[in-house]
């Protein structure tokens, strides 16, 4: 088990939060104003999408925030164990073509790895507007031993939380109702 990476952040840090695909990181912009004591790393291979967060970042500096410009599985890949205490996909690639699926993120391979970089009681985020990567992530999520539904109700999935601000893509380019999944990583696996 290991702590957090916080030795490149400052002293006042306490947890580290991961965003894979911010885009143009708005969403992770909103987190590190609104959490000053978290550190927030975003992985996001499209360059435009680094070179608006990074314009974001020259009107508003914040300390706390760190960007690889890559692939978001090689960071997970590299983080220690129970290092991170949320974690965000909001609105990755849908692919929706059948043969294309295995190109999606969150399969249950990417579930065994956040579950071991992801503290117990961490949040794992998730959002999509694709109709068949609802049922995709629900299953493998609901089938992962490691994680449990924090949905009570309906009311739940289909409406984002106060803390959790709308995307870019949310705003300009969704293409159904958006649901906003809230699972948390359980102390042992089932
Ligand atoms: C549909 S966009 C959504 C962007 C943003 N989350 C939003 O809601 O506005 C999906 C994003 O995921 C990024 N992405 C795709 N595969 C990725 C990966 N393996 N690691 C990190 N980011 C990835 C893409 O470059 C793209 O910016």
């Amino acid at each position: 088990m290991g702590d957090p990476p916080l030795s490149q952040f400052p002293n006042s840090v306490h947890d580290v939060w991961l965003e894979v695909g911010f885009g143009a990181g708005e969403h992770l912009v909103w987190q590190a104003q609104n959490h000053p004591n978290i550190a927030l790393i975003g992985a996001e291979p499209y360059e435009m999408g680094v070179a608006k967060l990074l314009t974001k970042l020259e009107e508003t500096p914040l300390n706390t925030v760190r960007i690889y410009e890559g692939d978001g599985r090689e960071i997970i890949e590299a983080l220690p164990d129970q290092s991170l205490g949320r974690f965000f996909l909001l609105f990755p690639d849908p692919w929706p073509k059948s043969r294309h699926h295995k190109r999606r993120f969150l399969q249950m391979e990417m579930l065994n790895q956040l579950f071991r970089v992801l503290r117990p009681g961490a949040e794992l985020r998730f959002a999509t507007d694709d109709k068949s990567y609802l049922p995709f992530a629900l299953e493998r999520l609901i089938a992962h031993p490691g994680f449990d539904w924090l949905a009570r109700s309906s009311a739940d999935w289909k409406f984002r939380p106060a803390d959790w601000p709308p995307t870019r893509y949310e705003i300009k380019a969704i293409k159904g109702p958006p649901t906003f999944l809230r699972f948390a990583r359980r102390t042992t696996a089932r």
